[in-house]
C-alpha cells in the first residue's frame, strides 16, 4: 500500500517535470489528444510556471492582469485543438518571424485576450452566441495600449470576413470553428462592406495578424516563451509613457 502511494506521488512528481520541462523548452503541444490525467498535470505545471513569474513585485500593472488571464484561462481551448495560452504564443511567434513591429506582436499576442475577459466563451459558442470577443479584447487594451495594439485586435474577426469574400480558398482552409463563427460574425463581407474595409486604419495590419491567427493553431509548434512577450508588454507599457485611459 504504501509502495502503491510512493509509485503514484513519484509518477505525479515526474509527469510534472516532464509538463515544465516542455513549457520551458517553448513547445506548445495539443490538448486534443491529451487524457483528462495528463491535462490536469499540464494545466497545473502551466499554473506554476505562470506562479513563478507572477512573484515579480515590480511588474507593472496590465502585465499583472495579463498573467492573471493567462493563469485562470490561459488551458481553455474554446473548441480548437489548441489552448489560449498556445495559440497566443504560436501568433506572436509567427508576427515575430514575420518582422511585425512591437506593437503589432503585441496585438498577435494578445489578439484574442476577449474569449480570456469573457465569462463564459465556450458557453457562448455552444449556444451559437457571438461572444465579440474582439470587441471586449481591443476595449481592454485601449486602457493601456495604443491603436497600433487595439485597431488590428478589434478588426481580427473583421478581417477574416474580408478574406472570405475576396480570396476564394480562404474559407475552405478555415479551422472548424472558425467556420462556425464565421456564420454568427455577420459571415463573408459583400463586395460595399469589402470596399470600406479596405479604407479603415489598420487594415492592412488586421490582414496581417489574420494571417497569424489562422496559422497559429498548430498541434505543435516551437515558440517563443510567455516571458518574451511579456517582457516585450512591460518594455512597450514604460517606454510608451503609459496613462490609466
Ligand atoms: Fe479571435
Ligand atoms: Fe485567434
Amino acid at each position: 500500500m504504501v509502495m502503491a502511494v510512493y509509485v503514484k506521488t513519484m509518477t505525479n512528481h515526474i509527469c510534472k517535470i516532464y509538463c515544465w520541462l516542455l513549457l520551458r523548452q517553448k513547445r506548445t503541444i495539443s490538448v486534443i489528444n491529451l487524457s483528462h490525467h495528463w491535462l490536469m498535470i499540464y494545466a497545473a505545471s502551466w499554473k506554476c510556471t505562470l506562479k513563478l513569474f507572477m512573484t515579480n513585485q515590480a511588474m507593472h500593472p496590465a502585465v499583472k492582469d495579463i498573467y492573471s488571464l493567462f493563469f485562470e484561462r490561459g488551458m481553455l481551448a474554446y473548441g480548437e485543438a489548441v489552448t489560449q495560452a498556445a495559440h497566443a504564443l504560436q501568433c506572436g511567434t509567427l508576427a515575430v518571424q514575420d518582422d511585425a513591429s512591437t506593437g503589432l506582436v503585441i496585438a498577435a499576442f494578445l489578439h484574442d485576450i476577449g474569449h480570456m475577459l469573457h465569462q463564459d466563451a465556450a458557453s457562448a459558442v455552444e449556444q451559437a452566441q457571438d461572444d465579440t470577443h474582439q470587441i471586449l479584447g481591443a476595449k481592454w487594451l485601449a486602457r493601456w495600449f495604443g491603436p497600433e495594439v487595439h485597431e488590428p485586435v478589434r478588426l481580427h474577426v473583421q478581417a477574416k470576413r474580408y478574406l472570405c469574400h475576396v480570396q476564394p480558398d480562404y474559407l475552405p482552409k478555415l479551422s472548424s470553428l472558425s467556420k462556425f463563427t464565421l456564420q454568427i460574425q455577420g459571415g463573408p463581407m459583400t463586395n460595399d462592406e469589402a470596399k470600406v474595409f479596405e479604407k479603415v486604419p489598420f487594415f492592412e495590419e488586421s490582414i496581417r495578424l489574420r494571417r497569424w491567427d489562422d496559422a497559429g493553431k498548430l498541434t505543435a509548434m516551437n515558440t517563443l516563451s510567455i516571458e518574451h512577450f511579456m517582457n516585450l508588454v512591460e518594455t512597450y507599457l514604460r517606454t510608451h509613457n503609459w496613462v490609466l485611459r
